[in-house]
């Protein structure tokens, strides 16, 4: 069923929206200046694809990923997030419900240090108040998917670059989070390593039908993705969209 995914994707029905940003601004001040990032930002995502996200170094890809995401609030604008208007709700309301929807991977993962790799994948399931037994179960099921498992007593200062990264993508899917967010996932990997990372982002849409927003500076994943959008100016341009099967 290759299709599947790429066809709901491609007809981008507006009922299969899982995801979208309207007219989203938001400017940071430094002293008297204004650096206007994101200026009127239009995106739609709909359930199921991989969309990736593409623009030079500083015109705002992780600052869109962070509204998007509903770690940020942006100046103005509206983000609904499985048909919730996210920045409506309180911070309580909103983090739960974070928690719940959305699977973050920072571009600069964030992982625990004193922590060892299957406590990092485990802390966001025990920090929602999940028993530990079943926290550990999955987190284990995920380091299996992610072929980690080898190294779940490894802190994250013992692993290698793409380990960090796949351990990220792992911590990132323990909630089961309907939509997965990844700010430059493969970064800083050689080719073999990125790959590896791209085959297991592939491999979650096929199994659980994940929804994918990729930040990359890689060529080759944004050619796999069933959509492109390039951040240019504040604004969000489509780039191109897959055909077929
Ligand atoms: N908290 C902040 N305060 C002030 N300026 C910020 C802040 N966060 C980001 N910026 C500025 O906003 C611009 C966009 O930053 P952002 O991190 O979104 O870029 P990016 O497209 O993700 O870049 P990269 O590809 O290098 O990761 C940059 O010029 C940055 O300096
Ligand atoms: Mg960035």
């Amino acid at each position: 069923m290759v299709g599947f995914e790429r066809m709901k994707a491609v007809t981008a029905e507006k009922s299969g929206l899982i995801l979208s940003a309207a007219d989203v601004h938001k400017s940071f001040s430094m002293g008297r200046n204004v650096l206007r990032v994101l200026r009127g930002v239009d995106l739609e995502v709909v359930e199921g694809e991989i969309l990736a996200i593409v623009g030079a170094s500083g015109v705002g890809k992780s600052t869109l990923l962070h509204i998007l995401g509903a770690l940020d609030r942006p100046d103005a604008g509206r983000v609904r997030l499985d048909s919730a208007d996210v920045f409506e709700m309180d911070d309580e309301s909103l983090a739960r419900f974070r928690n719940r929807t959305v699977g973050f991977v920072f571009q600069f993962h964030h992982l625990l240090p004193e922590f060892t790799a299957l406590e990092n994948v485990m802390m966001p399931a025990l920090i929602a108040g999940e028993p530990a037994v079943r926290c550990r179960e999955r987190a284990r099921e995920l380091l299996r998917e992610v072929r980690l498992v080898e190294r779940e007593e490894h802190k994250p200062g013992e692993l290698s670059g793409g380990e960090q990264q796949r351990l990220a993508v792992a911590r990132a899917l323990l909630n089961e989070p309907r939509i997965v967010l990844a700010d430059e996932p493969s970064g800083n990997l050689d080719r073999v390593s990125g790959e590896e990372l791209h085959a297991r982002i592939w491999e979650f849409r096929k199994t659980r039908g994940q929804t994918f927003v990729i930040v990359t500076h890689n060529e080759r994943l944004a050619e796999a993705a069933d959509r492109v959008v390039k951040l240019e100016d504040g604004k969000a341009h489509q780039m191109g969209q897959k055909g077929g099967s």
